[in-house]
């Protein structure tokens, strides 16, 4: 099936405004009258969904490491088959708040799990798709931290946000070393007040898409 769509992907650790940013990128199509499909990982599907439950809510029953990977690949497969392919084929912008990279990010660096078995998987999981782009939003792990428990409120904390600092440190750097030595992934300065982190967006849209930048604004249907 020839991809005839745009798929973005937004990466990054806990608190880098990744929600915020799936709005602007799909504002910014939207907006020049493309068809927009925003989603995210884990999940996207019905299948792909209760899979995230089983992945963020800590049980008595300690999830294995080999687990949560099978498991968020077996998400993946289901996202990928059933939901991004699709749209992708009917045309449509994809943009998808994580995606792979976080598997080598939270997988890889942070539980050490073996790189090999991360491609392997990868590779079953998405069938020869790619994103086209990748946003990597980045700050200080500190400054993540401290966002994402300010949005939790009193809701309590899921499998991955009990983790401890150093985990998200070894995230955080795994990315940056992936946006090093991977030109689809383009660094965004997330620690920047909102508006600058937009207007960062935006320039990176425009460079990559000059043809869709062009487009006159307007109020699109369909
Ligand atoms: P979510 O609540 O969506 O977190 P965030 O708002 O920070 O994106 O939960 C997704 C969690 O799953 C997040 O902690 C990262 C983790 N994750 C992985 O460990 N590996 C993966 O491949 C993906 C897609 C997510």
């Amino acid at each position: 099936m020839k991809q005839a769509g745009i798929f973005i992907t937004l990466e990054g650790v806990e608190g880098a405004g990744k929600s915020t940013a799936v709005a602007s990128v799909a504002a910014f199509f939207s907006q020049r009258g493309l068809q927009v499909e925003c989603s995210r990982e884990p999940g996207g599907t019905p299948t792909a969904e209760t899979i995230r439950h089983i992945l963020l809510n800590p049980t008595a029953e300690a999830l294995a490491e080999p687990a949560e990977l099978m498991l968020l690949f077996a998400a993946r497969a289901q996202h990928v088959a059933h939901r991004i392919k699709p749209a992708l084929a009917a045309g449509k912008i994809m943009i998808c708040d994580r995606f792979t990279d976080s598997s080598r990010a939270y997988q890889g660096a942070g539980r050490g799990m073996d790189r090999a078995l991360i491609e392997i998987l990868a590779k079953a999981a998405e069938q020869g798709l790619e994103p086209h782009l990748t946003l990597l939003l980045d700050l200080p792990v500190a400054a993540g931290l401290a966002r994402a428990a300010a949005r939790r409120g009193l809701t309590l904390r899921d499998r991955f946000e009990r983790e401890p600092a150093e985990f998200f440190e070894r995230i955080r750097a795994e990315f940056l070393q992936l946006a090093a030595q991977t030109p689809r992934i383009v660094i965004i300065n997330a620690a920047k007040p909102l508006a600058e982190v937009q207007a960062q967006i935006h320039a990176v849209l425009q460079a990559k898409f000059p043809k869709i930048a062009a487009r006159p604004l307007g109020e699109h249907h369909g």
